[in-house]
């Protein structure tokens, strides 16, 4: 569902990135106003935002046909969350002191809504003492979340921090900001992707798994407010901003990773697709072709969420972590989720049916049951991550 952003610039030479910006969050669904400082105008004129946000963009505090059209008071109710990017050291000096001198300032005052703030700046100018005091003066103020800028070179030539990060991180901090925090303080472990089982170093057993479920679940949970450990197998996704990743190949690895930090969780997740069997041997050497036999002895791995649900599930001994395990399955699938829960020894279990193209390995979206002790609730298909937090909404 789309959000309503309004996108504060300020005068940086990273103006230019807020094309890009506003362009992510109109490709996703949101709907974005953009209001632009004099020094914004500098750099880039509002008509190109203007197209781009298909809305009139706000530049003066007195302009009668902006008032007419959205006053800066409805402005600033009208905002599910604000985006300042860039946000100059200028902007965030003004902002700390309260001040209300144009446009921007003054809906800053007169907004509810959380406000994300995005600094760029020359290295030099972001080290100043001056303006970390104003960033924790911000970061202290409710509803407000400071993003730290990249490092790398900047536009004068200096390397350090400054950059603006990329909109997808942006994108990910709005969400952050506008999510209920259902998990502060909470300590979740996620397993996601496939494990491999070498053969030789060059052929393993594998499975298609992407990782997206699993990294849709961390994100989720993240923007809930959780500290997010993820253990994940090789897939070709980025990691969502602010989630501790730990990068393992084989099972076994995945099972020990787990292992060593399962006990001091609140929630333990498991969506990695395990690989059940291991080849018995496995070649230091690559095999060759005609020494191979035709025949491969396989030997079972561990499995992890029976393992953590023999200590830490319902019948276990041990206080520990909710368990969260997924099953796929072709038929029955509630009943045969229900059973899988009972096995492994899970709190909860999340059930998807294989088959049909939002079920396929890979796919963007899914639709999935809930198990619980006594309950089922259904989710209905929709992108993976909106399907994640209702996840956590329902486990939490
Ligand atoms: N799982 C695990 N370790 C394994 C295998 C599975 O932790 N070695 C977890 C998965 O991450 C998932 C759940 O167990 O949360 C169910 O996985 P699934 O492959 O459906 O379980 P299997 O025991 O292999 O079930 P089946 O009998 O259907 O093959």
């Amino acid at each position: 569902m789309g959000k309503k952003i309004l996108l504060g610039i300020s005068g940086g030479i990273a103006a230019y990135k807020a094309c890009e910006v506003v362009r992510a969050l109109v490709k996703r669904g949101d709907e974005v106003r953009v209001v632009m400082t004099k020094g914004a105008q500098e750099f880039i004129r509002p008509m190109t935002l203007q197209v781009l946000s298909e809305n009139p963009v706000g530049t003066t505090t007195f302009d009668p046909g902006y008032e007419s059209e959205i006053g800066h008071i409805d402005l600033a109710r009208w905002a599910d969350a604000v985006l300042l990017a860039p946000a100059t050291a200028n902007l965030i000096a003004r902002m700390a002191a309260g001040m209300a001198d144009d446009l921007l300032t003054t809906v800053l005052l007169a907004t509810d809504a959380p406000v994300v703030v995005a600094p760029a700046m020359n290295t030099q100018m972001w080290r100043h003492p001056r303006v970390q005091a104003n960033l924790v003066t911000l970061s202290e103020m409710p509803r407000h979340l400071v993003v730290d800028p990249d490092e790398g070179e900047l536009a004068c030539k200096e390397v350090g921090p400054g950059r603006l990060p990329d909109p997808e991180v942006l994108l990910q901090a709005l969400d952050r900001a506008m999510s209920p925090q259902l998990l502060s303080d909470k300590k979740v472990l996620i397993t996601a992707g496939p494990t491999r089982e070498f053969i030789d170093p060059a052929r393993f057993i594998s499975n298609p798994s992407s990782g997206k479920m699993g990294h849709a679940l961390a994100r989720a949970a993240s923007e809930m407010g959780a500290a997010v450990t993820m253990v994940r197998g090789p897939v070709s996704l980025d990691p969502p901003s602010g989630v501790d990743v730990v990068e393992v190949t084989t099972a076994r690895q995945m099972h020990r990773a787990v292992m060593e930090r399962a006990a001091s969780m609140d929630y333990a997740v498991m969506v990695a697709a395990v690989a059940d069997w291991r080849p018995a041997d496995e070649s230091d050497e690559k095999v060759k072709k005609r020494e191979m036999t035709g025949q491969l002895e396989l030997v079972k791995n561990p499995d992890i969420l029976a393992e953590l649900g023999a200590r830490f599930g319902p019948d276990g001994d041990e206080a520990g972590p909710t368990l969260i395990g997924f099953a796929a399955e072709s038929d029955d699938v509630v009943e045969r989720a229900r059973q899988k829960m009972k096995r492994k020894g899970a709190h909860l279990m999340v059930a998807n049916k294989i088959g049909g193209p939002a079920t396929a390995f890979g796919a963007d979206r899914t639709t999935v049951s809930v198990l619980s002790e006594d309950k089922v609730v259904e989710i209905p298909l929709a992108d993976k991550l909106a399907v994640a937090r209702k996840i956590w909404e329902n486990a939490h």
